[in-house]
Parts: C-alpha cells; structure tokens; sequence
C-alpha cells in the first residue's frame, strides 16, 4: 500500500500524452465475448480496470494477452461460467459482462460492488432492457442472475439517460432475433467506440450518438482489431491541472469536440484554450474568474470532470456553485480540500465555492477515482506537501500519473504507507 506525495507550487509546462478512454475500454473488453474469433483492442490505457477484466475474461475461459497498450482477446473456449463472487466485485463496470455473456450465452451470474461512493446507482434500467429482450432475471445474494431462452428484439425506452443502460442493452441486443430500439439513449462518445467495435464484429447498429438507437440482431460475430478514442475525462483532468498551474501546456491525443464544454468553462474563467487538430493548447492566467457549474449528461459538463474542477475554483477571484445533477453524493472531496483550507460550503446537490484561498499542503484521502484526481490538482496547487492516501482508486482511471506529471514539471512520487496510515486503511 502506497501513499502519493506532491509537492505543490511549481509551474507546468509542455506536452502531456492522454491515453486511451477507460470508460470505453471497461465496456469494449466484455464486448469482446460476443465475437466468435480474436478481437485485438489497441490503445488501452495502463490501468488496474484492464487487468481485472482480461482476469475475468481468464476465468469464463478466454485466453488473452496484454502487452503494452494492446490486448489480444482469444474467445473460442469462453463458456457461460457464473460469476457471483471474486474479482468481477472489484468495479462495478463488471455490470457489462452481463449484457455481454446474455447476448452469448443467453445466460450470465455477475456479482456487484455493493454501496458506492458517489451515493446509489441503481442499474435498474440495465435489468428492463435485459428483461424486455426476454430474459428472466433475478438478485441473490448481491448476483445478478439473468436467463433467457432467446432473445427477441425489443422497443426499450430508457426512463433515466444511462451510459451503462444503453451499452449493456447494446451488447444484449446485437445477437437478439429482429430488432431492438433503445429511445432516450445515452450519447456518449464511449458509446459510439462499443458500436464501433461491435459494427467492425458485424453487428448492425445505426444511431449509435443519438438518444435513438436500433439494432438489428444478427447470428455471428467475428473478431476484429480496434483502437480505443482519447480519454476525455483524463484529458479534461490535465486541462484542469494547466489551468491551475501551467504556463504553456499542449494536452495531446484527444478529441477536441469531446472536451467542448470544459474548454469553455476554462475561457468562461479567462484561461487562454487553444483547440489544435488532436490537441489542445492551454495557458493559465494569474487571476481567474469564477462560474457557476451543473454537470449534465453529454455533450454538457461531465460529472467526471466536476471534482477535479472544484479544486481549481478555490484559485478564483469570487464564488461559484458546482451542482452535481448526476449524482447526489459526489462531494466526498470537499471535506478533503477543507483540510486544506478551501473554503467550500455543501447544500444538496450544490457545493458552493468561495475563492481566493491559498491551498496548503494536507494529509488527505481519496475516497473515489475523481475524488483523488481533485486532490491530484489541489496538491498541485497547494503551498507544502500533500500527501494523498486512497491511491487505488487514483490508479483505476489515470495511466503513469507520476511520470505523465513529471514530464511537466511536477514533484510528485510515491512512498509505502507507514504503520498507523495502514491501520487507519484497514479501519476506514
Ligand atoms: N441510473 C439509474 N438507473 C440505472 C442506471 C443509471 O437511475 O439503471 C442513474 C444513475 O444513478 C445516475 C445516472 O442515471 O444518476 C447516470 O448514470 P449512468 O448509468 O450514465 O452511469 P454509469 O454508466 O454507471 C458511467 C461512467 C461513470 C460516469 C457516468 C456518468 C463507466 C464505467 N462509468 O457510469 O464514470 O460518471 O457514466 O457519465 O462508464 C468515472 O469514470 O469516475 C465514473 C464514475
């Protein structure tokens, strides 16, 4: 167990690389299940997710291979192994091997991570997709049991925007006999990557990026090779971190239509955005205005990147509120960044941030993914040392961290956890 120590107050500069999006890679790994020859997946970033899944993908009789950013996927021997308990409860994107082992095998046993951290997420509307294509399904015991004797497309409208709704029903649906509509549909750009996938196994699916989506089932899928999109939460991340603390920083390998809403946010502030063909180019300014923020579904802000831009509003010259309309509960950095002296008030769903405060140097914890990335910015930011505890989670969603930053001109590195730090781990 390691603790992440920052050094905060140094200027950045230069070119950061973003990796391939884990959002996508989570969904487009279990998808690889459907195909009946090799999927090659290319651009994946070095997280611990990646690890897990080709481990899960091992244990339903896959075989795969990953060496550096590309995993090679061997479905022939995969079988319809229940999976309740063990790794698949380690992240709850594990929820994408039930659409996909349904859509193969017409049957699938997924455990899930229970309470999460950004208050409840339910998957209800994951089970009424599965359902109206014809399986039965059941919860024991904290599994989600699903059955069917065929799949049989379906009409399926979502009654709450989901990202995993519309992806799980995708991957249940493209096998289904006929065809399947799923209206109010989640636009993500990682939903556009699993079509694509699936198109390239030779799947048909048309609207794939619109809040309507049909498929039209087909019998057999073969394998493909497939490139992963940028990261646009890890590169909306870094352009935080330039607007916080950079002189001249090229965010580089991205999506630049992907990143429209943060980029404007950072203009909104005064901060200098400077969109390239496959980059972006940021400066920051001394004095930064402050703005209002409400995460919204895409194309409007993600709720991914509202953490880690809280960190940066402390830096502003005045209030602002961020509200969280996605989850209730993502608040869980703000006492954090307290301990660091932010002046940060919660109401609901708003937190309301008082600018102008020099962040200093704090022992600190992250309690989720983006929770620890708002600390990764702050600890950049601050006056002193920040030592961060949680890495973990950090680790699930941001490949070479410490070298990525490095190359900029942080302080950053790792150190073990000593004795006391580990008691407080295990008791927390
Ligand atoms: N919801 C329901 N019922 C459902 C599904 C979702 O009520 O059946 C609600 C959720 O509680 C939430 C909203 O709908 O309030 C949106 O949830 P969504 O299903 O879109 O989220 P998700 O698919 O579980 C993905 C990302 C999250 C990201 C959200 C929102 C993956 C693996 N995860 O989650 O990413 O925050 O979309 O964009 O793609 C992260 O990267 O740190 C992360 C948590």
């Amino acid at each position: 167990m390691e603790k992440l120590l920052i050094e905060g107050g140094h200027p950045l500069e230069g070119t950061v690389q973003i990796s391939g999006a884990k959002n996508s890679a989570v969904a487009l790994i279990p998808a690889a299940i459907l195909a009946d020859s090799t999927v090659t997946i290319d651009n994946l970033p070095d997280i611990s997710d990646v690890e897990t899944l080709a481990y899960l993908l091992e244990e339903i009789g896959g075989s795969t291979e990953l060496s550096d950013d590309t995993l090679v996927i061997h479905p022939e021997n995969m079988f319809s192994m229940p999976l309740p308990n063990g790794r698949v409860k380690k992240l709850r994107a594990s929820y994408y091997m039930m659409g996909a082992m349904l859509g193969k095998f017409k049957k699938a046993a997924i455990g899930l991570p229970g309470g999460c951290n950004l208050g409840p997420r339910p998957i209800d509307q994951h089970i009424k997709g599965f359902e109206a294509l014809g399986a039965k399904v059941t919860n024991e015991q904290g599994a989600i049991y699903l059955q069917a004797d065929e799949l049989v497309g379906a009409r399926i409208y979502l009654d709450v925007v989901s990202v995993g709704a519309t992806i799980n029903i995708m991957l249940a649906a493209v096998k289904a006999k006929g065809q399947t509509v799923i209206e109010n549909a989640a636009k993500e750009p990682e939903i556009i990557d699993v079509a694509t996938l699936l198109t390239s196994m030779g799947a048909n699916i048309k609207g794939a990026g619109t809040n309507v989506i049909r498929i039209d089932g087909v019998d057999k899928l073969n394998g493909c090779r497939h490139s992963i999109i940028p990261d646009r939460i890890e590169a909306g991340t870094y352009m935080i971190i330039a607007a916080a603390m950079g002189k001249g920083v090229t965010v580089d390998n991205v999506i630049p239509l992907h990143l429209e809403s943060v980029s404007s946010k950072l203009r909104e502030m005064g901060v200098h955005v400077e969109a390239r063909d496959d980059s972006i180019y940021i400066e920051s300014h001394s004095v930064l205005s402050p703005v209002d923020v409400k995460t919204l579904v895409y194309p409007g802000f993600a709720t991914d990147l509202q953490q880690p831009f809280t960190s940066l509003l402390t830096k502003s010259d005045g209030s602002s509120i961020v509200t969280d309309t996605i989850y209730s509960a993502r608040f869980k950095h703000i006492d954090e960044l307290r301990r660091m002296g932010a002046s940060i008030k919660v109401e609901g769903r708003s937190a309301l941030v008082n600018g102008g405060t020099r962040l200093q140097g704090a022992k600190v914890r992250a309690s989720d993914l983006r929770a620890g990335a708002a600390l990764v910015v702050a600890g950049l930011m601050a006056e002193g040392v920040t030592e961060i505890t949680g890495v973990t989670h950090i680790d699930r969603g941001y490949a070479f961290l410490e070298e990525k930053l490095k190359g900029l001109g942080a302080n950053i590195w790792r150190e073990p956890l000593n004795a006391e730090e580990l008691e407080e781990v295990k008791s927390s």
